[in-house]
């Protein structure tokens, strides 16, 4: 067998696709290993979306070059792929700067890797392919793997039309796509088949999600979800990333509809100033989002949200910032992400005049995610005493002890539990740590699954 070994960076997105590499791979002999230092061949799956996480790529390439200069000396070759966003953003960038790139493959285009590594074989000094090919790479990809775990990924919609002015992914992964229903049902029957019970639907834009359903209709994503929750033996569903623009009435009712969809939804909102919501092209402004938010909590009373923020987008005020501030008291979030402002290349708010200086950037990050942990400590706080079903995925550090995840995503330490993994149960919430719940098995009494 020859060792393989993939580096994943990035999103989600990015763990399906290295996952789906490794299941394309197999049939060539490769199997996946832990580090690089005896792989046979290497992938970064790279991600483009920030600048710091493009600069890694190119720290890692530089460490990638040596240790292949060292192999090939002990007489075994290595190739070097560099995959995802990075390879489709600065394909022509990353061959020119670093030699010891064999192979770069941009998200559209990784079902062609065989070819790929058949080409460099046969002495060619680079493989590069970063086309939108015109056929769908779901179509050339093998059947998934056994799947180590009772979680997974499953991509049903990729790209993105809607051109937010910060953002890399409309350029990196292309237009909106979405796979037809038939083929998630059929991905999402074999993953249940395999043990898992919890899918995570993935999309950049899920919930704009369109694919044609077996009526030969287009279905939205409520009715795959309402589709999916019918496979016996899947327990959990959720779905992630979502548009406030497309959240829309069915999908809002399938939170209070379907007992097998998790009460937990990441709603990027980006910032609170309808001014900068215009300049980022959001199509949103604040009080749509708080409406939707409203909504939403209307249908299914103890949802948790989640959000991503952008703060130090170019010309932002500290009126605007502040309208961020409110927003978030006003939203009460369990959970978010938020970031800097990074201009990329070739997004039109990279050349507006009006950028942020980093300092005030640092500083308004610090305010606003002070404000965020404190929400979401109160929203574990609030956990304690709470009887929760837990997926259990992996042990735990002491013996006995098993590691699940809440409805809430929150990691959950419970006692006991070894023999559960792989398995939903019933844990009351004991106590609550810093990043994670203590809980205790308990009788069949959950009160959110
Ligand atoms: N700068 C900073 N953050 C960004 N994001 C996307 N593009 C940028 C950028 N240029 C953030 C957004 C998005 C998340 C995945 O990354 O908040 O929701
Ligand atoms: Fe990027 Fe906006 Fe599309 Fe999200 S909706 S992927 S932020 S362009």
């Amino acid at each position: 067998m020859k060792k393989l070994y993939i580096k994943t960076y990035g999103c989600q997105m990015n763990v399906y696709d290295s996952a789906r590499m490794a299941d394309l791979l197999a049939p060539l002999g490769y199997a996946p290993v832990e580090n690089a230092e005896l792989a046979d061949m290497v992938i970064l799956n790279t991600c483009h979306i920030r600048e710091k996480a493009t600069e890694k790529v190119y720290s890692e390439l530089g460490q990638l070059k040596r240790l292949k200069q060292r192999r090939a000396d002990e007489g075994h070759p290595m190739l070097v792929a560099v995959a995802g966003c990075v390879a489709q953003a600065e394909g022509a960038e990353i061959v020119a700067r670093q030699p010891a790139v064999d192979i770069v493959v941009g998200p559209q285009s990784y079902h062609r890797l065989p070819e790929m590594i058949a080409k460099i074989a046969r002495g060619a000094r680079i493989a590069l392919e970063t086309d939108f090919p015109a056929e769908d790479k779901f179509d050339h990809l093998p059947e998934e793997q056994a799947n180590n775990g009772p979680t997974a990924f499953l991509t049903v919609q990729e790209g993105c039309d809607k051109f937010c002015t910060f953002c890399v992914v409309p350029y990196t992964r292309g237009a909106e796509f979405s796979r037809p229903v038939h083929q998630i049902v059929h991905e999402a029957e074999r993953l249940a088949a395999n043990g898992v019970r919890e899918v995570t639907l993935l999309g950049q834009n899920v919930n704009a999600y369109h694919g044609e359903g077996p009526d030969g209709k287009g279905w939205s994503l409520s009715k795959v979800i309402g589709r999916l929750a019918r496979i016996e033996g899947l327990e959990r569903l959720r779905y992630t990333t979502s548009h406030p623009r497309d959240m829309d009435e069915d999908l809002i009712a399938a939170h209070g509809e379907v007992e097998k969809l998790m009460p937990f939804l990441h709603l990027p909102v980006q910032s609170g100033s309808d001014r900068m919501l215009r300049a980022m092209n959001r199509g949103h402004n604040r009080d749509d989002y708080l409406k939707t938010l409203e909504r939403i909590r209307a249908a299914r009373s103890d949802i948790a949200l989640s959000s991503d923020f952008i703060v130090g987008f170019p010309g932002e005020s500290d009126e605007d910032f502040q309208a961020t501030l409110d927003l978030v008291q006003e939203a009460n979030f369990a959970q978010a992400f938020s970031f800097k402002y990074s201009a990329r290349p070739g997004t039109p708010a990279a050349s507006v005049a009006r950028q942020i200086p980093d300092e005030l950037k640092s500083e308004r990050l610090q305010i606003l995610q002070a404000s965020l942990v404190e929400q979401s400590h109160a929203f574990n706080r609030a956990c304690k005493g709470r009887v929760f079903g837990v997926l259990f995925e992996k042990p735990g550090r002491k013996p006995g002890q098993a590691v699940g995840r809440s409805p809430y995503l929150q990691p959950v330490h419970v006692e006991g539990a070894a023999a559960l993994i792989g398995r939903l149960a019933s844990v009351e919430i004991a106590a609550v740590l810093p990043n994670s719940l203590k809980g205790v098995l308990v009788a069949d009494r959950v009160t959110a699954h």
